[in-house]
């Protein structure tokens, strides 16, 4: 050793390896604009798609005339539902096992909906012979509140459905009725219920909302006629499941279909699914042997591709006097709008919902779900949430606020006499699933000592004294949440689509130089995967990060794999990557005992080579293996040094945290203002603590906006009144809090990393936090549940309902 030889820490460093913020290497190209996205593919002789859509929310469409619009220069075709059924397309299969109108076949069933498809030379040709294509519509009447779906007189929805009593997920009760999904001890809970010294009953809704990303959803097609190869490149978060349903459903040969994701600037569940827009943009291709590209426009966006929410819960806690849960009900009224194409694994129609009994040992609970139908765009996408998780986070954690106020027991207490004792991992919930990990009440506790909890309930209660004697017109909230996500879909035991195993995958190909590509089978839409993936593969094979380029998207050369969603990569994909770097150390280390000339059994790991137990000195880098793996390999061996992993996950993984949102509202006006917002996650083991915080802070905004008010709302007729961000709230750097972020760890025992998702839980937890605290600052007024969003018009009409100013 001299004093150039690097230390153990200078060469750990060296790697950039998990632990290290290292910098994202995608913002090199992000910042400089030469991202590559969709709408920047351009072929040669590229004609452009666009919608004629549906002013209604329910009518019969008696005729499409389409003479005017053919005549209109640049305009080459016009295609109607007519047209796709000579291909047998007018239909599509959704994700959740109903089948979706492509373009509006006999009726329209909401606002927006795709009616035609006008092809044509350039993007403004398609607007100007969409203003000419002539429907008349017979308008029928309209459904948009959930709770009048099921009436008894309530117009028929799905007339295609009619004398169906039973769909993809069980019997049907009503014509506008989806599914019935039921889990839990039902008696056992109900037991629970009567024998209750204290219980709950509250209507908690969670209302329409939508992902809404920053590039809105679309495609290029482009069908080579010689070959009979379709090459797509989309806004796809699933690439592969998008390719076989292409194959599927267009009967076309699953390996000549290309699919491409390039650079995708934000998803959030929206750019899971398939869209009219995908099927008619590759039909217009197969027409016409030019390429189509579709983009869809804002309105668009918001109006018709996907939503997220829309559940009702009736929430009914049962506990003893002294505040210990008993027993869980939960109904919830999911309304998925005009098509059943809400985007979860097969068999749950609701999702995990059924995590509502959150991170308190339930003894017993029971929930059922009815899904409907309604004049409203169909959907039902996780926007970055879980596969309802989100919904079922919110249920119980303003269950357990209005609890606490029953009982007059402070909020965070009632969650520490509840919650599941890190002893008690691995937890069997009592809906089913088997909790991984957890220390709930470190967790609480660092962050009720951070934020001085006990210091801010005193300032609360002085701000109520000096309200009650006219001093201040601004009232004070403390929101406190506690989640437990699910992540990691998962287990193929649990979790399918449309049949495939919801595994992940990756490829990594080591080159002679030390250097190497790493394909896997997920999509990154801004999560930062080119930086962090490598950094995995830093840590276990001691190349530096730098040296290892990671690709995603394309169906051609990455491994099959089932996207980016549901925080499934780190879960899923990331495990895949540490079993393939594994499978490739296992691989080098017979490289080195040859090379080394000792036995395999004689090596250890260490940092970036190995090393011959004993005989510190005698060492073989990983840069050298790789030199070797091309060159000199032991008799027998197979040159090279590649692995693939294909990871199907023994469990999910449940990431938790404690949030609290400390925020003041002036009654005469609503005004809210956030004093502080405290979050402290554990997502496990932490791969880039920079990205942690980065996707924290993210979902955060999210959540503010969500709770705050974001909403599709629509008025009674069906017309969709928050339609564009003039009003559909996107909060600026202007609105959004100040974010304070803190972590304990809390490794998944089953992740071979110990690494569990982060990307939603912001998300997750920062709802019910905004929402508690809006909730707790009314409650010393009489209030006990105010419904979101939270806007300021909503608070004053609260403190206005509560009487403050009589
Ligand atoms: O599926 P998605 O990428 O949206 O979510 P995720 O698995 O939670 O990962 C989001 C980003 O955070 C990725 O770049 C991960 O590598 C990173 N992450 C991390 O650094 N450490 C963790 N324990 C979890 C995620």
């Amino acid at each position: 050793m001299n004093d150039l030889t690097p230390t153990r820490e200078q060469r750990t460093a060296a790697l950039e390896g998990m632990g290290c913020k290292r910098k994202r290497v995608e913002d090199a190209r992000f910042t400089q604009g030469k991202g590559n996205y969709v709408d920047d593919v351009k072929l040669p002789g590229m004609l452009h798609g666009d919608f004629v859509r549906s002013p209604h929310a329910h009518a019969r469409v008696k005729s499409i005339n389409s003479e005017e619009a053919l005549k209109v220069p640049g305009v080459l075709a016009v295609i109607t539902a007519e047209t796709l059924k000579t291909v047998n397309l007018a239909w599509m299969p959704t994700l959740a096992g109903d089948v979706q109108m492509v373009l509006a076949d006999g009726k329209v069933l909401f606002q927006n909906q795709e009616v035609a498809f006008v092809v044509a030379t350039d993007r403004y040709a398609a607007d100007d012979g969409i203003n000419k294509v002539v429907v008349e519509y017979e308008p029928l009447p309209v459904v948009i509140d959930p709770f009048k779906a099921m009436d008894k007189d309530a117009p028929v929805l799905r007339e295609d459905l009619a004398g169906k009593t039973s769909g993809a997920h069980g019997p049907r009760k009503h014509h506008n009725h989806i599914f019935e999904w039921t889990v839990g001890d039902k008696d056992l809970t109900d037991a629970a219920f009567r024998k209750a010294e204290v219980t709950i009953k509250e209507m908690i809704s969670y209302h329409r909302t939508h992902p809404s990303p920053l590039e809105t959803c679309q495609c290029v097609c482009s069908f080579d006629k010689i070959g009979g190869e379709l090459t797509i490149w989309g806004t796809f978060q699933a690439p592969h499941v998008i390719r076989t349903v292409v194959a599927l459903i267009a009967k076309l040969p699953e390996q000549k279909i290309h699919v491409i994701s390039p650079d995708v600037g934000g998803g959030f569940g929206n750019k899971v699914g398939a869209y009219p827009g995908y099927i008619c943009a590759a039909v217009a291709s197969i027409v016409t042997g030019k390429p189509v590209k579709w983009v869809e426009d804002r309105i668009e966006n918001l109006t018709a591709t996907s939503f997220a929410r829309d559940y009702h819960m009736t929430t009914e806690i049962a506990a003893t006097k002294e505040g210990k849960v008993t027993g869980l009900r939960v109904h919830v009224l999911a309304d998925h709008g005009a098509f059943d194409a809400c985007a979860d694994p097969s068999k749950w129609p609701a999702g995990f919902f059924n995590i509502v009994t959150g991170s308190y040992d339930f003894p017993t609970a029971h929930l059922s779900v009815d899904g409907i139908y309604t004049n409203k765009a169909p959907g039902g996408v996780a926007y970055r949430c879980s596969f309802r998780v989100t919904e079922a986070a919110y249920c119980i954690e303003r269950g357990m606020d209005i609890l606490a106020q029953k009982l007059g027991i402070d909020p965070a207490e009632l969650r520490l006499r509840n919650f599941i004792k890190k002893e008690q991992f691995p937890y069997h919930s009592a809906l089913g699933w088997e909790y991984d990990s957890g220390d709930y009440h470190t967790a609480m506790k660092k962050m009720m000592e951070t934020i001085d909890y006990a210091g801010l309930r005193k300032q609360q209660a002085a701000q109520r004294e000096a309200y009650k004697r006219g001093q201040t017109r601004e009232i004070m909230g403390l929101g406190v949440s506690f989640f437990t996500e699910i992540v990691g879909a998962g287990p193929s035991k649990n979790c399918d689509i449309l049949g495939i195993a919801m595994f992940d995958s990756c490829e990594i190909r080591l080159h002679p130089t030390g250097a190497g590509t790493a394909r896997v089978g997920t999509k990154s839409t801004g999560q930062g995967h080119e930086t962090t993936w490598a950094q995995i593969i830093a840590t276990e094979i001691g190349l530096p990060a730098d040296n290892i380029m990671v690709e995603e998207g394309n169906t051609d050369t990455a491994p099959y794999g089932l996207g980016t969603y549901g925080s499934r990569s780190t879960p899923v994909a990331g495990a895949a990557i540490a079993m393939a770097a594994r499978k490739i150390k296992a691989k080098a280390q017979m490289i080195a005992a040859y090379k080394l000339e000792v036995h395999e059994g004689d090596l250890e790991w260490d940092i970036d080579g190995f090393r011959v137990k004993g005989l510190p000195e005698k060492t073989m880098s990983m840069k050298d293996i790789c030199w070797a793996a091309y060159n000199s390999v032991p008799p027998g061996m197979e040159p090279g040094l590649e692995a693939v992993s294909y990871y199907d996950p023994p469990n999910m993984t449940y990431p938790f945290g404690a949030y609290i949102c400390v925020m003041t509202i002036d009654v005469d006006t609503g005004v809210y203002k956030i004093k502080r917002f405290y979050a402290l996650d554990d997502c496990g083991t932490r791969i880039n603590p920079m990205i942690i915080e980065g996707q924290v802070h993210g979902g955060l905004t999210e959540a503010f906006a969500i709770a705050m008010g974001q909403e599709i709302r629509y008025d009674p007729e069906g017309n969709v009144v928050t339609g564009s961000f003039m009003d559909f709230f996107m909060p600026t750097a202007v609105e959004t809090p100040h974010w304070e972020t803190d972590f304990t760890v809390t490794p998944s025992p089953h992740h071979p990393i110990g690494a569990k998702g982060i990307g939603e839980s912001p998300n997750v937890g920062g709802v019910p936090a905004f929402s508690n605290a809006v909730n707790d600052a009314f409650s010393f007024l009489g209030s006990t549940h105010i419904q979101m969003p939270h806007d300021y018009w909503r608070n004053w009409q609260a403190a206005k309902s509560l009487g403050v100013f009589a």
